[in-house]
């Protein structure tokens, strides 16, 4: 089975560790406003507890971590901000890649991400390819990511593959159209994790997330520990995922009666 591919019905979780871990990380501005704060601030934080959660999840054997880090609709969020935001994601990807390159994890982009500042693209080019190589742990930045703009540039892109031939209409599989989504080559999320209480989706790997397990924290990003990481995947153990099936479909045939 390729990585990218759905996973089969698993009987339970049992301890089972999720492979995919996708978090929304929420919370920066009201973290910065408890402590009267600038906003900016908050985020700032978030860059550190950013650089604490890639270090926890490698630790606790989690092969891939999707952060949603900047969403299509973050560009109408005041403009003081926005370029707060992109600094640190410059300053970030020039102080970390070293760091994802010294302990062997490959960086991932999903979103328009030509849409991002020229100074940003060449930081993130240059961490995705200093770290192409590596197999064991995958970051995933989700950067300019809007799960609808996502299925309409897969949409986009399925039509021109079938205008080329290179695709059969009769075939229209979810197998084939998911090659054309941004997570063509990483494997759907088992737990999407949203901090600060907030229980929204907001427009986040709503096609990848149809089989996965949620947890929300309440926790605010900028104070969201390895034991809180450790907590949802706790969490995550104790579901039972059906995948459209009855419990009973998935409880192991005994012994004796096979
Ligand atoms: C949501 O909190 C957070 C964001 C929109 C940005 C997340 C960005 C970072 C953590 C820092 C940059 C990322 C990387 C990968 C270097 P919010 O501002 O909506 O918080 P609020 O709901 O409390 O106002």
């Amino acid at each position: 089975m390729s990585a990218a591919s759905t996973p089969a019905p698993s009987l339970s979780n049992g301890s089972a560790l999720p492979g995919h871990v996708a978090i929304i990380m929420d919370g920066n501005g009201r973290w910065a406003r408890q402590r009267k704060l600038p906003r900016i601030e908050g985020h700032r934080r978030g860059v550190e507890t950013v650089r604490a959660i890639i270090d926890a999840t490698r630790e606790l054997g989690i092969r891939y971590l999707t952060l949603y880090a900047f969403s299509v609709e973050n560009w109408n969020r005041p403009q003081e901000e926005v370029g707060a935001l992109m600094g640190l994601l410059e300053y970030f990807l020039k102080r970390e890649t070293k760091t994802l390159v010294k302990n062997r994890v490959r960086l991932l982009t999903i979103g328009r991400t030509h849409e991002l500042p020229a100074v940003v693209r060449t930081q993130l080019e240059a961490a995705i390819q200093a770290t192409a190589k590596f197999t064991d742990h995958t970051l995933v930045l989700a950067l300019n990511y809007g799960a609808r703009t996502e299925v309409v540039d897969a949409a986009r892109a399925y039509a021109a593959a079938l205008a080329a031939g290179r695709e059969k209409l009769n075939d229209g599989s979810w197998a084939t159209f998911r090659r054309y989504l941004y997570t063509a080559d990483i494997p759907d999320p088992d737990l999407v994790i949203r901090t600060s209480g907030e229980t929204r989706v907001s427009n986040f790997l709503l096609l990848q997330g149809a089989y996965a397990e949620f947890v929300f924290s309440p926790v605010l990003w900028p104070d969201f520990t390895k034991a809180d990481l450790a907590a949802a995947c706790a969490e995550f153990a104790r579901r039972e995922r059906r995948y459209g099936l009855t419990s009973e479909q998935l409880k192991p045939i005994p012994a004796a009666s096979k």
